[in-house]
């Protein structure tokens, strides 16, 4: 079964989207899914309940925080990794290489290793894409070989999983 890692940021919409959306579907797909949410996500999936949908939806466990050295590695390697909602924060984050949570640490990784594929899908305001440094963020994933897919409120996130790398084939 092919592994997908799936790793999701503090946007508008996460709380009720990522199980319907996008976790339930992957796993119909026949995804194995491994979820990793940074710490701002946890928290707002914990006081909405969805946090234990996803648990009990993936048969690994829910991330947010790193292991101790001496733990086993709780995810296997994933081959392609689907980053959605991607806030404007940690995508810049990730654009610049700082892991400074888990959730990034795995994407920074994946970004970093040719072999993986990388889908990222920001969500996020006029204002916080105005920023000038968001262009190049975006051109630096870009040409990591990264797939950048910005969502829209009103646009359903299930159609992202079609546009999924096929895991063993090579980056553009
Ligand atoms: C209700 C609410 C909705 C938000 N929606 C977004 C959003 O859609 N996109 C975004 O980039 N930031 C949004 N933010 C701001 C992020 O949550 C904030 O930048 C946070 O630090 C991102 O953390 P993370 O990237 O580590 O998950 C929102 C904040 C709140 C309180």
């Amino acid at each position: 079964m092919a592994v997908l890692g799936l790793v999701a940021a503090a946007c508008f919409g996460v709380d009720r989207r990522l199980h319907d959306e996008i976790a339930l579907p992957a796993v119909e797909r026949g995804w194995q899914v491994a979820i990793t949410l940074t710490p701002t996500a946890e928290r707002w999936l914990k006081a909405s309940g969805e946090y234990d949908r996803l648990a009990e939806l993936a048969d690994l466990p829910v991330r947010s925080e790193s292991r101790l050295p001496g733990e086993p590695r709780p995810h296997p390697d994933p081959g392609t990794f689907l980053f959605v909602p991607a806030s404007a924060s940690s995508t810049a984050k990730l654009a610049l290489g700082i892991a400074d949570n888990q959730a990034l640490t795995v994407l920074c990784e994946a970004l970093g290793d040719p072999k993986v594929h990388v889908s990222v899908c920001p969500r996020l305001s006029e204002a916080q894409a105005g920023h000038p440094a968001w262009p190049g963020h975006l051109a630096t994933l870009r040409a990591a070989g990264a797939l950048v897919t910005p969502v829209s409120p009103d646009q359903p996130w299930t159609t992202l999983l079609d546009a999924l790398p096929v895991a063993g084939t090579h980056r553009p």
